[in-house]
């Protein structure tokens, strides 16, 4: 595999029901990968149609030109003037190629055209490994006031435990990317 064998995609309704089989078995993949380090609610198909916010203007899909197969996704929403991440997934096979810094590039560069302020993505709080990935790239570990805007703007239920979010369920980090900040690769 070499990366320009893989095209970076807009994520529209049309295109996830031309890889959502593929999507799904990547989905079952990280599952078993990770288990709760990856989510405690795996989704299916009614997960990945949800019609929410700007989903299908901010959403991107990577696809093996050589074989027309989906290999990862990242799927968004808006919230007010902010996107925020729910999927973010490479195949195990295409990883450490560069395809979700490429998500990413496409990403914010469409959120800065567009006005927008901040992404955010939470990230469960065994899976340092995706947290450090979002850090590395120039995200800023949410803290304090900073969960407390987070949790305000979201509408968020969620105990604030000072640098992380908290419920029953689970612990999570929250990671926030200034969108003004992006400058594209010279
Ligand atoms: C997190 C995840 C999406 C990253 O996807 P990816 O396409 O492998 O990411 P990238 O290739 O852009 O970056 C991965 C690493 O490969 C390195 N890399 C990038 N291009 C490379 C290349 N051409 N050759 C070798 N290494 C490369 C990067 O430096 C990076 O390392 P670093 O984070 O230590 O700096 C992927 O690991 C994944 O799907 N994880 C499981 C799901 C998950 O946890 N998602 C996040 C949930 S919140």
């Amino acid at each position: 595999m070499t990366s320009s064998a893989i095209a970076i995609v807009q994520l529209t309704r049309p295109v996830l029901a031309q890889y959502l089989a593929d999507l799904l078995e990547l989905e079952r993949l990280v599952v078993a990968e990770l288990g709760i380090a990856y989510d405690v609610h795996p989704w299916g198909v009614p997960e990945f149609e949800l019609e929410v916010p700007s989903k299908w203007d901010f959403s991107w899909s990577a696809v093996d030109t050589a074989t027309d197969k989906a290999v990862g996704c990242l799927v968004v929403s808006r919230f007010g003037d902010n996107l925020h991440a729910h999927r973010n997934i490479v195949h195990p096979d295409y990883r450490r190629h560069g395809i979700a810094s490429r998500f990413l590039e496409h990403h914010f560069a469409k959120a800065q055209a567009a006005g927008l302020n901040y992404f955010t993505a939470q990230v469960p709080y065994d899976n340092r490994a995706s947290r450090d990935w979002y850090l590395n790239r120039g995200f800023g570990l949410l803290k304090d006031e900073g969960l407390a805007w987070y949790m305000d703007a979201r509408g968020s239920t969620d105990e604030n435990a000072r640098d992380h979010l908290a419920t029953p369920e689970g612990q999570w980090w929250v990671v926030r990317y200034t969108i003004s900040d992006y400058t594209p690769p010279a």
